[in-house]
C-alpha cells in the first residue's frame, strides 16, 4: 500500500517555515504517495491550503497525522506531538539534537524513526539535501537586508545634483555559505565590500565575488581548514593577530555582518566592545552566530542591542524571516531526500540502514537512539 505522507503546521512560536510546498507534494504524489497537509501549514510562508489541495494533497487536521507513515517538519516534534504519531512512523526534521537527550529519548520511547536534515553529509550526491547550505544562503542574503533596513544612510554611491551620497563600507566576517551570500547581496547593493575567514580556500571566493580579502595569512592560517571543508579553533596568539588587524579595519566600517562558526564548538568571539566604540555613529552590526554564544560582545539573541553606540542586530531565525523562500528550498531538500527513503516499485518505505545518507542523520530507530553521537552504539550502520 502507498505510504501516507503528513506535512505539519509548526507549532513552535517564532517558526513561519513549513516542510512542503505545492511543488513538493506534486513531487511526492508523482511518487505514487498519498499526500495529507495540516490545514493553515503554509500561511507563514505564503503559501495558501488551496494551492496544496491543488497540487494534489489533501487537507487535514493534526488528528491525520496519527495514521502517516511519514511526518515532515520543518522543527522536532513537541512531547505531544511525538505521542500523536504511530509506532514506526519516520519524522524528518531539524532537529537540534545536541542536549536534547529527553526529547530524542521520547521519540525514541514512540517507536518513530528520526532523522536529522542538518547531519546530512556535504557530499556531492547529498547537496540538494543539504538544509545548513540552503537555509545559511538565505540568512546571508536576509543579513544584508535588514543591516540596510536600519541603516540610516544609503548603501550605493549616489551622485545626484545636490551631492554625492558615499556607497557604504561593507565588513563580512567568516566567509562560508552564508557570509559569500551576505558578499554577494551587499556588492549588488552597490556596497564597498571586504571580508576575513580564517580558512585560505576563502580567499579566492571572496576575490571571485569582487571583494577585498583581509586576513592574517601566517602558517596556522595555511593549516586551519579540516578535511572536512570547516574552519578549526584558533591558537589565541592567532586570534590577537586577527584583533589587531580586524580592529584597525572596523573603525573604518558602516556595516559589520558576523557569520562565524566551528561545528561543536561556541561562535569564536571576533568583534568586541572597544571596536565597536570604534565605529561611527549609526553604523550597524548583524550577528548570525548569535544563536551559537555569538561573534559580537554584547549582542542579544531575538532583537537589536545597543551596544558603545551601534545597533547590533541578533535577530533569532534569520531563515524564516525570508520564510517564502526558505520553505521552498527546505521542502525540496526534504523531497530530495525522502526519494533515497522510498521502493519507487512499491510506492512505500524502503529503509536501506547501510546508506551513508541514513548513517549519518538517523537518530532513533526500533525503540532506541541509534546515532553515536548522542548515546547510539559507536558502531552502528543505522540500526538498534
Ligand atoms: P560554518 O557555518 O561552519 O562557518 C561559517 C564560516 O565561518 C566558515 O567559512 C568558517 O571558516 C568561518 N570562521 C570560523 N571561525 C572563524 C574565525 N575565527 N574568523 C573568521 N572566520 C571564521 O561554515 P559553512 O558556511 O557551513 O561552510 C563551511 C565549508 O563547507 C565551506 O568551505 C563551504 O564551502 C563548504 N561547503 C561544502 C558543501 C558541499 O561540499 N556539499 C556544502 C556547503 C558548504
Amino acid at each position: 500500500m502507498a505510504s501516507t505522507v503528513f506535512i505539519a503546521k509548526e507549532s513552535a512560536s517564532g517558526e513561519p517555515r513549513v516542510a512542503g510546498s505545492p511543488d513538493s507534494v506534486r513531487k511526492l504524489a508523482a511518487l505514487g504517495l498519498k499526500v495529507v497537509v495540516q490545514k493553515g501549514a503554509g500561511l507563514g510562508s505564503q503559501i495558501p491550503d488551496a494551492d496544496y489541495a491543488a497540487a494534489g494533497a489533501k487537507l487535514g487536521t493534526a488528528t491525520a497525522a496519527k495514521t502517516a507513515d511519514v511526518i515532515l517538519r520543518v522543527r522536532r516534534p513537541t512531547d505531544a506531538e511525538v505521542k500523536n504519531y504511530k509506532k514506526g512512523a519516520v519524522v524528518i526534521a531539524i532537529m537540534d539534537p545536541y542536549g536534547q537527550e529527553k526529547a530524542l529519548a521520547a521519540m525514541a520511547k514512540a517507536g518513530l524513526t528520526t532523522f536529522a536534515m542538518e547531519l546530512m553529509p556535504r557530499i556531492t550526491r547529498a547537496q540538494s539535501m543539504d538544509v545548513l547550505s540552503s537555509q545559511a544562503n538565505l540568512a546571508g542574503y536576509q543579513a544584508v537586508i535588514d543591516a540596510a533596513h536600519v541603516f540610516d544612510r544609503a548603501v550605493p554611491m549616489m551622485m545626484t545634483a545636490a551631492g554625492t551620497v558615499p556607497a557604504a563600507k561593507v565588513f563580512v566576517m567568516g566567509a562560508g555559505v552564508a557570509g559569500l551570500q551576505a558578499i554577494a547581496t551587499a556588492r549588488r547593493l552597490g556596497a564597498v565590500v571586504s571580508a576575513t575567514d580564517v580558512r585560505p580556500a576563502a580567499k579566492e571566493q571572496v576575490a571571485s565575488l569582487g571583494a577585498k580579502f583581509i586576513a592574517v595569512e601566517d602558517e596556522e592560517f595555511k593549516a586551519a581548514e579540516t578535511a572536512g571543508g570547516y574552519a578549526k579553533e584558533m591558537s589565541k596568539e592567532y586570534q590577537d593577530k586577527q584583533a589587531a588587524l580586524v580592529a584597525d579595519h572596523i573603525a573604518k566600517q558602516d556595516i559589520v555582518i558576523t557569520t562565524a562558526l566551528i561545528p561543536g564548538r561556541p561562535a569564536p568571539r571576533l568583534v568586541s566592545k572597544a571596536m565597536l566604540k570604534s565605529m561611527r555613529p549609526g553604523s550597524i552590526c548583524v550577528d548570525l552566530a548569535v544563536e551559537r554564544g555569538g561573534n559580537v560582545e554584547g549582542a542579544k539573541a531575538g532583537g537589536i542591542a545597543e551596544v558603545e553606540g551601534v545597533r547590533v542586530i541578533g535577530y533569532d531565525n534569520v531563515p524564516g524571516r525570508i520564510a517564502a523562500s526558505a520553505s521552498q528550498l527546505y521542502a525540496k531538500n526534504l523531497v530530495t531526500f525522502l526519494e533515497t527513503l522510498i521502493d519507487k516499485d512499491k510506492t512505500a518505505l524502503a529503509i536501506d540502514p547501510d546508506d551513508e545518507l541514513v548513517k549519518a542523520t538517523v537518530l532513533t530507530r526500533d525503540g532506541a537512539i541509534v546515532h553515536p553521537n548522542f548515546g547510539g552504539p559507536k558502531d552502528q550502520k543505522g540500526e538498534a
